[in-house]
């Protein structure tokens, strides 16, 4: 595995209109979280952690995995953590209590410093915005179109999000991390408190990859890709652990897998050095997709 950075979680959080948080950067309080409801929901999030084979899972996260892999478990814990803003009833479970306690120490101390932006809330909104321009996107393709989720990590959107219910996704990651999902949305489900977790897409397809390897959209076509089909690709949170090269090659392929197909790309960049060489419409006259959206992160 040669990617290399963590998610941005554990840096400064760069605001969207391009700005960065600090902490003499605290007085307005325009993104405040209430922090008896933080405590709320940050005890909820804990409850879900009931089942002791869910436990003993995230043990195992947290002794074998490194910062790429557990990057997905950070970012399950901000939607867990921002649930008035995201409704993702597998998030807590997906990020374990570790990421939960880390995440919650910080945006505690974020409210009680009366910080501009709490921790995590970048990652929210940009959640948020990929929701509704797969809602959007689906809606445009006629309600069937297949969905490919590159770095899906803990993404849960298959079980929650009710656009979803005619589509195939695909999730692509790497195999101990598709491994261990599936390992703990059983668990889960098995279990008593977590009856309402339901699949809701019309199927699911893990393909374990490598996405800086050449091969993955072979392994992604031999796991039921049709090229012919209209298709969303969702890279949220990925390019930017991906070196400059790699994610160039991962853009080019998917502009290369299409045929005929009505294709939507979904993105965001976080890279603050390498975003004036991905500007929309060098993407967009680039590769020959019919449609590319693009949520820039770090305009700085
Ligand atoms: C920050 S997480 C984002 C996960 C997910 N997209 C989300 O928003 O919840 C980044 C994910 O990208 C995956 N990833 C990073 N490099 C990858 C690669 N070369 N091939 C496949 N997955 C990769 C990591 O394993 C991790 O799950």
């Amino acid at each position: 595995m040669s990617s290399s950075k963590p998610e941005e979680e554990e840096k400064e959080a760069p605001c969207m209109n391009g700005e960065v948080a600090t902490e003499d950067d605290s007085s307005s309080g325009e993104v405040g979280v209430d922090e008896a409801e933080g405590e709320r929901e940050f005890a909820a999030a804990m409850a879900q952690l009931a089942p002791e084979g869910v436990r003993a899972l995230h043990a195992r996260v947290e002794a074998e995995w490194g910062p790429v892999l557990q990057s997905a478990c950070q970012t399950a814990a901000v939607r867990a953590l921002w649930a008035r803003t995201v409704r993702d009833p597998a998030a807590a479970v997906l990020a374990g209590e570790r990421y939960l306690r880390g995440l919650h120490e910080k945006m505690r101390r974020d409210v009680r410093a009366g910080a501009r932006e709490v921790h995590g809330v970048m990652i929210a909104v940009r959640t948020l915005w990929f929701d509704a321009r797969i809602e959007a996107a689906v809606d445009a393709l006629g309600g069937e179109p297949q969905v490919v989720i590159l770095g899906a990590g803990m993404d849960a959107r298959a079980y929650r999000l009710n656009c979803l219910k005619e589509c195939t996704v695909f999730e692509l990651d790497f195999p101990e991390l598709l491994e261990m999902k599936s390992d703990l949305l059983h668990e889960a489900m098995s279990s008593a408190n977590h009856q309402k977790l339901t699949l809701m897409a019309k199927s699911l397809i893990g393909v374990p990859s490598n996405i800086q390897d050449g091969d993955w959209v072979t392994k992604l076509q031999s796991c039921g890709y049709v090229p012919e089909r209209n298709t969303i690709w969702v890279l949220e949170g990925i390019i930017y652990y991906l070196h400059h090269a790699d994610a160039m090659q991962v853009l080019e392929t998917i502009a290369a897998s299409r045929s005929s197909a009505c294709t939507v790309l979904l993105a965001d960049f976080m890279n603050r050095m390498r975003h004036h060489s991905l500007q929309p419409c060098t993407i967009s006259t680039m590769t020959p997709l019919s449609s590319c959206c693009l949520l820039l992160g770090s305009l700085r």
